[in-house]
């Protein structure tokens, strides 16, 4: 049994006296604890090492005190596991030397054994949930196959993943070739996690939204349908697509818990996309967390009257920024603590 089990009832559609409270990329670079531990080992090495991934998970939760923990990692080691090079360059963000390009490139991908090539992901979970000691819930994550995809193709981060859109327009069987093997890889790296202790998942597409509404039903949505389908009898399953309001009706029906929403969509409206049922999760503008801690709070509590108490996860609409200042994060958090329905 998890002590504050406030985040799992939200997730089940359940009562709650106030809603729970996490900020997507919540372990990371605005933490001066987890910048001192980047001084001393590389990006896949803290990854890697299940005492730095454990002890980093739980470094905004000491700090903060959020409703739910995420497991420090990232999404490109399925990619690292599937064969393909993945390299986290300072100050620059992902590099993949070898990206795909074509049907030759993809013939080298491979949907590995994740026990195997992933285990120290497993024992890193195990590690958290020892520290935790049922405090709060671990969520697990992936990214969507397409948002793989991206960076796969792209070879790197980029404003437009122009690369990417493009492979899937002129390439489209190569295209949905390597999304399968994505799919199907990360569906056995999720159940993995599930079993190792995690008590949620989150499946990131953060690129959805450079594609039209058409486009998405193709080249990511079909494929979060098939990971929610498989993942949703042992754990609940939140999608967040960025940028993706307009897929919030079809995402809402995939069995989803949860969806994410981003920023640029009203509590209102998102409530109105989806249907009106289903758990959301978000909003907040992670550049909001600059203004002073006293707009934040009262921000804070009109999204919550926004969205409503119940059915409702507070979040940011995408990961925190590395510039936010320690007081201000600590205010957003505070003030869904200090929330009262009016
Ligand atoms: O939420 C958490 O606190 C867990 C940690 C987490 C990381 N990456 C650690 C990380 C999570 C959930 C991710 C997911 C991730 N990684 C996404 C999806 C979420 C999103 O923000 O859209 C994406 C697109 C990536 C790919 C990625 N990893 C990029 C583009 C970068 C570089 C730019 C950036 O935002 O930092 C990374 C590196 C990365 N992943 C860092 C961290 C803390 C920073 C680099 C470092 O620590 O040295």
């Amino acid at each position: 049994m998890i002590k504050n089990d406030l985040f799992l009832k939200a997730l089940k559609g359940e009562t709650v006296d106030r809603p729970p409270v996490w900020m997507m990329r919540q372990a990371g670079r605005y933490l001066p604890e987890f910048r001192a531990l980047r001084e001393k080992y590389d990006f896949f090495t803290r990854c890697q090492t299940p005492e730095l991934a454990s002890e980093i998970t739980v470094q905004p939760i000491r700090r903060f005190g959020m409703d739910a923990a995420i497991l420090f990692s990232d999404i490109l080691v399925i990619p690292q596991a599937m064969n393909i090079e993945v390299q986290m360059k300072p100050d620059f963000g992902p590099y993949l030397p070898s990206p795909i390009r074509d049907q030759k490139d993809l013939d080298a991908v491979a949907v590995p054994d994740v026990s195997e090539a992933l285990g120290y992901v497993m024992d890193a979970i195990r590690m958290t949930k020892e520290k935790l000691e049922d405090t709060i819930p671990l969520i697990g994550f992936a990214g969507s196959p397409w948002t793989i995809l991206c960076y796969c193709v792209q070879g790197q981060g980029s404003k437009s993943f122009d690369l990417a859109r493009g492979f899937c327009f002129t390439q489209p069987k190569a295209a949905h070739e390597l999304l399968q093997k994505i799919t199907d890889t990360t569906i056995a790296y999720l159940k993995e996690k599930v079993k190792a202790g995690c008590n949620a998942i989150q499946v990131f597409d953060s690129w959805g939204g450079m594609l039209s509404p058409t486009d998405y039903q193709e080249f990511s949505l079909q494929y979060m349908k098939q990971i929610t389908e498989a993942l949703k009898e042992e754990a609940p399953v939140i999608l967040f697509g960025k940028g993706c309001w307009f897929a919030l009706g079809e995402m809402a029906k995939t069995g989803a818990s949860a969806l994410g929403v981003d920023w640029t969509c009203s509590p209102r409206n998102a409530r109105y996309l989806s249907g009106g049922q289903i758990t959301l999760q978000g909003n907040f503008d992670p550049s909001r967390l600059l203004s002073p801690p006293s707009e934040i709070k009262k921000r804070v509590h009109q999204m919550i009257d926004g969205f409503g108490k119940d059915n409702y996860i507070v979040n940011l609409g995408h990961g925190i920024l590395p510039n936010i200042p320690l007081e201000n994060a600590g205010a957003f958090i505070e003030a869904v603590k200090e929330y009262k329905a009016r």
